[in-house]
């Protein structure tokens, strides 16, 4: 069996022949024990088909979670038998999260508790709440098997799983993680939600590169995946949909991580905007998209004289290959003598921006920076940079635009009234 996308072959080589990753075959000596499981999983053929009128929408409500920036992301709240997985790096807050969820939802629920020991949960609970959890029960097992005795029993309203990476079936040999254990048990938590119509919350690892840890079929088979982002050095925590089968995907839920858990930023403007020295050089202020939600964000460029050969391009919550092209267009098209000095750009309070209405702004700082000269008062920008210069229009320009307007900036800097970067410099 290959421990990379767990197909199985009748014999071992070095090169998987399915997903051609090196060394991942192992030897699984209990076929017997195989082909149960795969029995097991076989449903039973179904000839008949059913007219559209005949199917009724009888599977319960979908009921909402009493966080509303989780509910936000969720677009309905939790679906019976929805099977949701909550992705994120080690530490980011996914079981404090999740911990929120089942203490403030007051129904009854089945946490299973697979990485830590029940004591621990239990001690996270305390710490995040006074009030009464008898609603919660604790299960402390990697057993796959265990996990849907209980649900099956219990019946709860919910059933949090943390994490998928720590379970393993009976009917699989290979050790809890591989991607064929992560694969297998998920197909029996899914079963199970399906059948019985209770929502499920799978917890999963990312990968040092950033991606869901386990087969990519696991984010396929699931209903909901959520990526809960973040610095660990900021209290920043975004919480972004990557696919939804109930509803938007393009909404984000913004947190931040407190000693009392995770608080939700009603005013993501003002948190970011924290401490900030107002009229100096080097700071622009953007107009940022997260999700559909318009937010200001402070962009800090420094310039300074280079003292190697090959100046450096360093940035922090922007792609640093966008750095070096905005770089590219200033010292062409405005002649700005980047090429002996090093330019480093930060977006504080530990947002990271993939959109491009930040380019502007990572220019204007930038060029605000080299000149040692700020950006008049009350002044913000967005806009997309072209390879001419030329600033080009960006995704929800009319809602930016008033939401500028509505928190009281006099000079907005945008594609439609600064067509070209000359044009801003110009007016200086
Ligand atoms: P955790 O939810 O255990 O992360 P994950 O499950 O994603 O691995 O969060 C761990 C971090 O959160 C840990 O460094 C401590 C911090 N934390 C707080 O700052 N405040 C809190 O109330 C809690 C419960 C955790
Ligand atoms: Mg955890």
């Amino acid at each position: 069996m290959c421990n990379s996308c767990g197909n199985e072959f009748v014999k071992w080589s070095g090169q998987c022949p399915a997903c051609h990753e090196w060394n991942t075959l192992v030897e699984v000596g209990n076929f017997t024990k195989l082909s149960k499981a795969k029995s097991r999983s076989a449903r039973p053929a179904i000839y008949s088909v059913t007219p559209r009128e005949a199917i009724k929408n009888d599977s319960g409500k979908s009921f909402n979670t009493n966080i509303v920036e989780l509910d936000r992301v969720l677009g309905t709240g939790l679906t019976p038998g929805g099977v949701y997985l909550i992705a994120g790096q080690p530490g980011i807050g996914k079981s404090t999260l999740l911990t929120q969820l089942a203490i403030t939802l007051n129904t009854p629920l089945l946490y299973i508790c697979s990485e830590e020991n029940v004591g621990q949960v239990a001690t996270r609970i305390n710490r995040l709440t006074t009030k009464d959890t008898r609603h919660i029960n604790l299960l402390n097992t990697s057993s796959t098997e265990d996990i849907l005795k209980a649900t099956n029993s219990l019946k709860p309203e919910l059933v949090i799983v943390d994490s998928i990476q720590s379970i393993a079936t009976e009917g699989n040999p290979t050790t809890a993680g591989s991607p064929s254990q992560i694969r297998d048990c998920a197909s029996l938590l899914i079963q199970t939600a399906k059948e019985s119509n209770i929502p499920m919350i799978i917890v999963g690892h990312v990968t040092k590169e950033g991606t869901i840890a386990g087969p990519k079929l696991l984010e396929h088979m699931v209903d909901t995946v959520l990526d809960l982002t973040g610095d660990r050095q900021h209290e920043l925590r975004l919480l972004r949909g990557i696919k939804n089968r109930f509803g938007p995907t393009d909404e984000t839920g913004i947190f931040r991580m407190t000693n009392g858990g995770l608080e939700e930023i009603a005013d993501p403007s003002k948190f970011l905007l924290e401490g900030r020295l107002k009229s100096t050089p080097g700071s622009v202020l953007a107009l940022v998209m997260e999700g559909t939600r318009p937010m200001t964000a402070e962009i800090q460029a420094l310039v300074v004289e280079s003292a190697i050969p090959v100046p450096r391009r360093i940035a922090k919550g922007i792609n640093t290959n966008r750095l070096q092209l905005i770089c590219a267009i200033l010292t062409k098209h405005l002649k700005l003598p980047l090429g002996t000095k090093d330019v480093f750009v930060n977006i504080t309070g530990g947002l990271t921006v993939n959109e491009p209405g930040v380019d502007l702004a990572i220019a204007l700082a930038i060029i605000s920076s080299v000149k040692d000269k700020a950006l008049p008062d009350s002044s913000i920008c967005f806009g997309e940079l072209g390879l001419l210069g030329e600033i080009r229009s960006v995704s929800f320009q009319e809602k930016r635009l008033k939401e500028a307007k509505k928190l009281g900036y006099k000079h907005i800097y945008n594609p439609s009234t600064h067509p070209h970067l000359k044009k801003i410099i110009k007016n200086k």
